[in-house]
């Protein structure tokens, strides 16, 4: 794994279609379950490796990020805050991170994505070996009118991707999580704002396309991506996640954990951020550090 991958999660946007729930509150800071949504994509980039990561809202809702998870180091991370003023887009991301990743290659994770399944870690490292190409993830969905979309060619090989098409004419949805070469923030800034005025990640996903230096990864149907733009999705998430740990005594997207088992972090981290932790969550670190 390339040591020098920074991460960025987005985590602005005005969170509209959750009005009321978002009129003060960012929607990645609401709960999933037992935890603040951001500690997922938060984990995902932990699981792929990554220490140095940048965390992008709105100026409304960046203090309450950073406190939340402040610099990092309570879990061996270095966190970045930037601010987006306005949605200007996804892709506008590696604009505003451009300092942040200099010479690195990157990875961007959507704050409202949630990757669950078998083997994710590894195949996240395997990803972020390769650091000439980029790579999506797609996953099969039944209402691909609401995400950007990948058609492929009779031999399965990607041709175009389209942003919510109106007839799409495949079901592969391109998730919220994209690799990237260290060229990114160059090709970011010649994009063009779509018609709905935002750079758009489909046009910057595009581009490496034309350039034959994307590549797709398909997350089977044993995986489960879940995003959170709606209230059913949203409650539909917390469901999924309070199955899971119940069923399996587990926590998902435990950052503590993570650290620890990365060797980011010790039994004594782990102990002084639990101190005060009087909740179920608590309790399961301080069985891991048994
Ligand atoms: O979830 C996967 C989908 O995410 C992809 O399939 C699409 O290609 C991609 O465009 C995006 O679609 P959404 O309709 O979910 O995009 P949305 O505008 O809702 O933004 C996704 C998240 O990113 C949302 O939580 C807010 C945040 N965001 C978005 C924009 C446009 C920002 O922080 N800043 C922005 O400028």
């Amino acid at each position: 794994m390339d040591k020098s991958r920074k991460g960025i999660i987005l985590a602005g946007g005005i969170g509209s279609r959750l009005h009321p729930l978002t009129q003060v509150i960012s929607k990645q800071l609401l709960p999933v379950f037992d935890k603040p949504m951001i500690y997922y994509p938060l984990s995902t980039l932990m699981l792929a490796g990554i220490k140095e990561i940048a965390i992008i809202s709105t100026p409304r809702d960046l203090p309450k990020f950073k406190k939340l998870l402040r610099s990092g180091r309570q879990w061996g991370l270095k966190l970045t805050y930037l601010e987006q003023r306005k949605p200007n887009g996804i892709a506008e991301a590696f604009i505003l991170a451009e300092k942040f990743i200099k010479n690195s290659p990157s990875c961007l994770i959507l704050g409202d994505n949630i990757y669950y399944g078998n083997n994710l870690s590894k195949i996240l490292k395997e990803v972020g070996n390769d650091t000439n190409n980029s790579t999506i993830f797609t996953y099969q969905v039944k209402d691909p009118k609401r995400f950007g979309i990948l058609n492929l060619d009779k031999e399965g090989r990607a041709v175009k991707i389209i942003e919510k098409p109106k007839a799409p004419r495949s079901n592969l949805a391109i998730t919220g999580l994209y690799f990237f070469p260290k060229d990114v923030s160059f090709r970011a800034r010649k994009l063009k704002p779509s018609k709905r005025g935002e750079l758009e990640i489909s046009d910057l996903n595009q581009s490496y396309l034309n350039d034959k230096k994307l590549k797709v990864k398909i997350l089977n149907r044993g995986f489960t991506w879940l995003d959170t733009g709606t209230f059913d999705s949203l409650l539909e998430a917390s469901n999924f996640i309070s199955l899971i740990q119940n069923r399996q005594n587990t926590i998902v997207a435990c950052p503590e954990e993570i650290a620890f088992a990365n060797k980011w972090i010790n039994k004594a981290d782990i102990k002084k951020v639990i101190k005060d932790m009087q909740s179920s969550y608590g309790e399961y670190l301080r069985d891991l550090i048994k």
